[in-house]
């Protein structure tokens, strides 16, 4: 019998396709953005709202609401968007799909006390639900500063705009920073979960969005050749690095007191330390997978002491590439006498019987040499080997590199016979590479992830538990750092502070040369 004659196996060959080729498309829906001006927005989330519709995975009558304090008209945001979009859009530019969309395209003026605005951006909700068949269907993206939240949530409760209703949904998309430490990441929750339900709420890790990130999972769990090796028997440590080789000129504003751990290593470098240290769930859904990231997380706390086992550093002027530039403390905005660190390195250990006694290196920084970002899982010593020591001078630890970006793939460290009569060993790398091996571009990771709020898929979105999770493992080496006031510099275009180097050469090990 066919699925379509049976009622109860009938499948929503959209929402559901039995073949899982098929593109997902989001039903009925529309977005409201607020800080719609912003960086963010102007870079990611207007191109990959084009890019989403551009591959047809929108629903036709879809419909883009922005809210700001711009005295806009229609016309005036349209024109924002297209530039936004022509600027940053991954996919080539289409009159039709560009019609289409802009049909849909509404802007409201306001503040975000502002009552009456909220009240006018009701009327426009309700009005585009019936000319575009939007369906009471509605995500609300918050990109702007987490002290804003309170008065957004509030505003859509006194609306009316936040409550789902047996036919309708209502979401909220929100961008970290997710607080500054764990208390006050609890109260974001507090604040943000007291309006919507947890189930409504999307965290945006964009990390997660990145296909190499979730390949971590198809790399470890589809396959039988690596999982056995996955564990402290085998595994000498793992690195995980967030290298940049950019600046922070032009955003004083956001970074100075914020700093690099708090940037990227509470939320992507920890999410990419749970989905490399998980056990494997049960399956892929949301629950499950979550369950797993929440357990290594409960596991995973600082190596003491933190003073030895952490560093931070901040890039004075130095020669980044060919170009000479700034220190942190001369650029514009910043406080001359900052003590933000822009480099950050600790070693975190998971009290689990996989784990125990594996370091975890994390490491993140800008301006340093490149930009790469990679997990290497490096491998213990053979146990024995047959061979005079002068013939294996040459051999390292084997490694397994998944590479993140860029140059996105995976790596093989082992060592190999070099040619020739005598019996000499040396590391050679096995390289797969995405662009060789797929015809296919990866979508932006804002793309995956928009679209995925829509559909209601949150497998790749952390919970507020993870959120709070990360905070606590990281709150006692920002409480160390605190005591210690200012971080060590490292010339721009090196790779970061002695102090880091130290931390690893403590324990034998050094850091990759990416
Ligand atoms: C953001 C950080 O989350 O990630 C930035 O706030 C950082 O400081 C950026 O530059 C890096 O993202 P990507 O995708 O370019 O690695």
């Amino acid at each position: 019998m066919s699925s379509h004659t049976n009622p109860t196996t009938w499948i929503n060959p959209l929402r559901d396709p039995q073949d899982k080729r098929l593109p997902r498309i989001a039903g009925p829906s529309g977005l409201v953005i607020f800080g719609v001006t912003g960086d963010l927005a102007r870079k990611k989330l207007l191109p990959a709202i084009y890019d989403l519709a551009n591959r047809g995975l929108l629903p036709p009558g879809f419909a883009l609401v922005g809210y700001g304090r711009r005295d806009w008209s229609k016309e005036d945001f349209e024109n924002y968007v297209r530039e936004a979009v022509e600027a940053g859009a991954r996919t080539e530019f289409r009159g039709n799909v560009w019609e289409r969309l802009a049909e849909g395209m509404e802007f409201v003026k306001g503040n975000f006390d502002d009552d009456s605005a909220f009240d006018n951006l009701a009327d426009t909700l309700k009005r585009l639900d019936e000319t575009r068949g939007t369906a009471g269907n509605w995500a609300f993206y918050l990109s702007i500063p987490p002290d804003s939240f309170a008065a957004v949530c509030h505003q859509l409760e006194r609306s009316g705009m936040a409550a789902s209703t047996d036919e309708s949904w209502r979401r909220v998309i929100i961008e970290k920073p997710f607080g500054n430490d764990l208390k006050t990441a609890h109260e974001l929750n507090e604040t943000v979960n007291a309006v919507f339900p947890e189930e409504s709420v999307f965290r945006i890790d964009h990390y997660l969005g990145k296909e190499t990130v979730q390949n971590i999972l198809a790399l470890r769990f589809a396959n039988q050749l690596f999982e056995p090796l996955w564990n402290s028997n085998y595994v000498d440590h793992v690195q995980i690095t967030m290298a940049e080789d950019i600046g922070l000129g032009g955003r004083a504003g956001y970074y100075d007191g914020i700093g690099a751990a708090r940037d990227v290593i509470q939320n992507h470098l920890i999410q990419l330390l749970a989905l490399v240290a998980m056990e494997e769930p049960i399956s892929f859904t949301p629950t499950q997978l979550q369950a797993e990231k929440i357990k290594v997380l409960r596991a995973t706390k600082p190596s003491l002491p933190i003073a030895e086992n952490s560093a931070r550093g901040q890039y004075s002027a130095g020669w980044q590439g060919s170009e000479y530039v700034k220190g942190l403390r001369e650029e514009d905005g910043f406080d001359p006498e900052s003590t933000t660190e822009t480099y950050a390195a600790c070693t975190l250990e998971i009290t689990s019987r996989r784990w125990a006694g594996v370091p975890f290196y994390l490491r993140t920084g800008k301006r340093l040499g490149r930009r790469v970002t990679e997990i290497a899982v490096v491998f213990k010593d053979a146990p024995h080997q047959p061979f005079d020591p002068g013939m294996t001078a040459a051999l390292g630890n084997n490694a397994i590199v998944i590479r993140v970006q860029p140059d996105e793939g995976v790596l093989i460290r082992f060592g190999s016979k070099v040619p020739g009569s005598a019996m000499e060993v040396r590391d050679v790398n096995m390289d797969f590479s995405y662009s060789e091996s797929f015809t296919e571009e990866s979508p932006e990771a804002y793309e995956r992830l928009i679209l995925d709020a829509l559909l209601d898929e949150s497998s790749l979105f952390p919970t507020n538990e993870e959120v709070e999770l990360s905070w606590k493992i990281l709150d006692p080496i920002l409480e160390i750092w605190e005591e210690n006031g200012q971080p060590e510099e490292y010339p721009a275009g090196t790779w970061g502070p002695k102090s880091a180097d130290e931390m690893l050469a403590r324990n034998g090990h050094q850091w990759r040369r990416p």
